[in-house]
């Protein structure tokens, strides 16, 4: 048993973990941080926002070394790939931010243990630090932060050699000639994008009719078909039955979601993105009597308190979209609350974007929620290939959807597939926080020529009076 008397331990130190251990420290309390990994800032910096988004940026750059310069009169000859230094600079990406993160906790005067943490009993959590050893720490308040991990198909489990999951997909260590992606979701769109960009075959095989489950669904019906015409081929209403070692890898038996022919595709790897699961492995919640549901989420209320008094639970591990800024928020709004503030997040306002090219991004409801809970609502809609920016930087692809309540005005979703969509979403999420009307964005002065102007223009569209269209 340490003498330190802690406030706060946190278990897990990703991004719901490290950002509620800082703002409990700026609150006053004593705080420990207790991660496994050996580097802080979880899935979201290590192997998940981060290195995808620099593999995304550096293969977008050679996708328009090779193909769109020449469009600008720009010519570059002999555009060679160089996958070690691409790797290696994602590679040092990562360094760099999860060492800030250690930088942050010295500034903020968090403890950081390099360890399992596992919930001994009420107020104690026992570490086994990874250099050996036990410690066990004596804390006010425990907040679970384990964050999740990828779903294995019951057909075949990751080796991250063949069978990748995200961690192994984004460090392979040449260009697949055929990547076969199970999952048309947010990992298997952009993981499959890097490769596409770099030269790989890529076929998306995906259970459901159409990609996407749960993003509007004309966003996602144009989505398809910008990535198709990109080159990525897709087997929708399909599953994967087996999987076998073949000639140039691996090959799969598929067929139809409802049952038909069999099938086999060859790959010489295959990327498994159906979804991520909770993880608490080793945390010892049964021992502890803490709830989990069916899904295997750590059970909270609305404040994030678990069924054992002074344990909460925050980010991938509860019940939400499992993303990095979502649980930065729940990060927050627990440190606040057990300072004895209240805190507090608005669900429908959290965006969701995925960093293809182009970007989608969305937040609030889609139109097929509100058709379903039966909500009168209108559409604005603003293709970007009628604003006057994106023709300048010649990216014209995609269009702005505005959705707002046909009596109040009052903006209830919105969804952009198009250049930058996910810094342009931004202004829309506030909106909703200050649940603006689609005529207090279509009133407030855009600079021109931005592409900010298409969000301006489509909330001038719900009222039937979009200017350039
Ligand atoms: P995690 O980040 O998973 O962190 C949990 C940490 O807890 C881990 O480091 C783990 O080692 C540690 N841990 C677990 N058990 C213990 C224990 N018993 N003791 C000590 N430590 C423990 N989200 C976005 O918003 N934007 C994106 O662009 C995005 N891209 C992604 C790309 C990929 C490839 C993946 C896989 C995910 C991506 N996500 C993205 C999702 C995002 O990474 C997660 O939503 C986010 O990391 C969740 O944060 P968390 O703190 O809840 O958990
Ligand atoms: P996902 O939930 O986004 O997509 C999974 C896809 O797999 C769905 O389309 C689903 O219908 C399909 N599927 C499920 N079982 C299947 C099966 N047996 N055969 C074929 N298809 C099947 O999950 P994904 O892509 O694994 O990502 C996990 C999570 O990580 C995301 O939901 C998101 O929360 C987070 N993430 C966020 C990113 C971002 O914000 N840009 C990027 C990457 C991940």
């Amino acid at each position: 048993m340490t003498d330190t008397q802690y406030d706060l331990v946190v278990i897990g130190g990703g991004p719901g973990g490290y950002v509620c251990a800082i703002r409990a420290a700026q609150l006053g309390m004593k705080v420990a941080c207790v991660e496994k990994r050996g580097s802080l800032g979880g899935t979201c910096l290590n192997v998940g926002c981060i290195p995808s988004k620099a593999l995304l940026i550096s293969s977008e750059k050679f996708a328009e070394a090779q193909h769109d310069l020449a469009a600008h009169g720009v010519k570059v000859g002999g555009v060679e790939l160089d996958l070690k230094t691409m790797l290696a600079r994602k590679d040092k990406v990562v360094l760099d931010l999860t060492k800030g993160i250690e930088f942050l906790f010295k500034k903020n005067k968090v403890d950081y243990k390099i360890g399992s943490g596992a919930i001994a009993a009420p107020g104690k959590v026992k570490v086994t630090l990874n250099a050996g050893g036990e410690e066990t720490l004596a804390t006010k308040n425990i907040v679970i932060a384990t964050g999740s991990d990828h779903v294995d198909l019951p057909t075949m489990a990751v080796d991250e050699k063949r069978i990748v999951s995200s961690t192994g997909a984004l460090a392979l260590a040449s260009v697949p000639k055929h990547l076969v992606v199970v999952g048309a979701g947010y990992i298997g769109l952009e993981m499959g994008s890097v490769w596409r960009r770099l030269g790989a075959e890529v076929t998306v095989v995906e259970f459901l009719d159409r990609i996407t489950p749960g993003m509007d669904g004309e966003v996602a019906k144009q989505f398809q078909r910008v990535l198709t015409r990109q080159g990525f081929k897709f087997r929708l209403g399909t599953k994967v039955t087996g999987a076998k070692p073949g000639k140039a890898g691996i090959d799969l038996t598929v067929e139809p979601a409802g049952g038909g022919a069999p099938e086999t595709i060859s790959a010489d790897i295959v990327l498994v993105a159906i979804g991520r699961k909770p993880h608490t492995a080793g945390l010892g919640l049964d021992r502890a009597g803490i709830k989990t549901d069916a899904k295997g989420r750590v059970e909270v209320d609305d404040h994030f308190r678990t069924s054992l008094p002074g344990v909460y639970a925050i980010g991938d591990v509860i019940r939400g979209p499992m993303l990095a800024h979502k649980a930065e928020d729940e990060g927050v709004v627990v440190a606040e609350i057990i300072a004895g503030q209240s805190g507090h997040i608005d669900y429908d306002a959290i965006p969701g974007v995925v960093y293809t090219w182009p970007e989608v991004a969305a937040v609030g409801k889609t139109e097929e929620e509100l058709k379903a809970a039966n909500v009168a609502y209108k559409v604005g809609k603003f293709p970007f290939a009628a604003g006057s920016r994106a023709r300048a930087n010649g990216f014209t692809e995609g269009f702005v959807k505005i959705l707002a309540d046909a009596k109040t005005d009052r903006v209830l979703g919105a969804h952009i597939i198009g250049p930058d969509a996910g810094t342009l979403i931004a202004e829309l999420v506030l909106g909703m926080e200050f649940k603006a009307a689609a005529e207090d964005i279509a009133r407030t002065c855009h600079a021109h020529p931005t592409q900010n102007e298409a969000v301006k223009e489509a909330a001038l569209a719900v009222a039937g009076r979009a200017i350039h269209v």
